[in-house]
């Protein structure tokens, strides 16, 4: 069963997904992290409180940053790491949090493999506790959606009913990319293209509305942001991709390719990168790279997420 992540009068439980957020509560998180990015602090707001980081899988940027987030407002971080806890003797997902539950921790933070899995885990967490999606399968990774929204907001202001972006690569098995369509979708991007083999682009209706290409060239005619994912060569069965350097041909973002782009467009990358591949280093590390800024607006969002599920303001 999956819960609602909003309880009866509209205030978040859980952050399980972009999808079907209300415009309203996306926009009032990115305030509140706007705030965060701007330097304010909030060192009370979860004061008392313990938030777990409950990775059943890797990890740098989302735990560390939801670490860093739960500690700037005052609460107490637990890290879990699956290859040296008890699931290494058969534990079960369900018995690791209700034993961490058990403890008194009220805020836990799931990344898992499979689809689904952090819902499942919210479904039978005690009242009072609440759950953020970290990334599950393919599915939703919603705070990286968020910071995304962030960062393109900071760069190009917060009407994006003229913005035209495209995502490119490995949207098939990307949660990150189906995040950012609930995002983007919610808050009135103009032009949604979506860039890719058709190998690696879902026929499931996630690309509804969008414009899909095959053709990075003439995808990138005049956006005002290129949103480059990951090829997930870990998720990915042979024969998806014919090899790396033809990927690279066809749909790695060069500087020359860029210049296709709006003069003052933007680059965006979740991390981590495959240099040489989605993407230069030319690019990566170049004027147009707002790259690192996602990795620090990242504690932003987190910040104003955990604190409107575990928080007093
Ligand atoms: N973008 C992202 O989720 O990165 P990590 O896997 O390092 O957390």
């Amino acid at each position: 069963m999956t819960p609602d992540q909003t309880d009866d009068a509209g205030a978040l439980r859980h952050l399980l997904t972009l999808d079907r957020l209300p415009r309203a509560a996306i926009e009032s998180l990115l305030d509140r992290a706007a705030h965060f990015a701007a330097g304010h602090d909030a060192r009370e707001a979860l004061a008392g409180v313990a938030v777990c980081t409950l990775f059943f899988e890797p990890s740098t940027r989302t735990r560390l940053s939801f670490q860093l987030a739960a500690q700037r407002l005052g609460a107490d971080v637990l890290s879990f790491d699956a290859s040296t806890s008890s699931t290494t003797k058969g534990e079960t997902a369900h018995d690791t949090l209700k034993t961490i539950e058990a403890m008194g921790v009220r805020g836990f933070v799931v990344r898992d493999k499979r689809d689904g899995a952090v819902a499942e885990l919210a479904a039978v967490a005690n009242r009072g506790t609440a759950l953020v999606n970290a990334g599950d399968g393919r599915s939703a990774h919603p705070t990286q959606g968020l910071l995304d929204m962030l960062t393109l907001r900071q760069a190009k202001g917060a009407d994006f009913s003229r913005l035209k972006v495209v995502i490119v690569g490995d949207v098939l098995h990307s949660r990150v990319a189906r995040s950012d369509l609930h995002a983007l979708r919610a808050l009135g991007a103009a032009e949604i293209r979506v860039c890719g083999p058709a190998s690696l682009l879902p026929s499931d209706g996630t690309l509804d509305g969008c414009v899909v290409s095959h053709d990075l060239d003439a995808a990138l005619d005049g956006v005002d942001a290129a949103m480059m994912l990951r090829l997930q060569r870990e998720r990915m069965d042979d024969g998806l991709v014919a090899s790396l350097d033809d990927y690279h041909r066809d749909f790695g973002l060069t500087a020359a390719r860029l210049r296709r782009a709006a003069p003052d467009a933007v680059v965006l990358h979740p991390g981590p990168m495959n240099r040489g591949v989605e993407i230069t280093d030319e690019v990566a590390d170049g004027a147009q790279s707002l790259i690192l800024r996602q990795v620090g607006n990242g504690v932003a969002v987190r910040m104003a997420v955990l604190e409107a599920l575990l928080g007093r303001r």
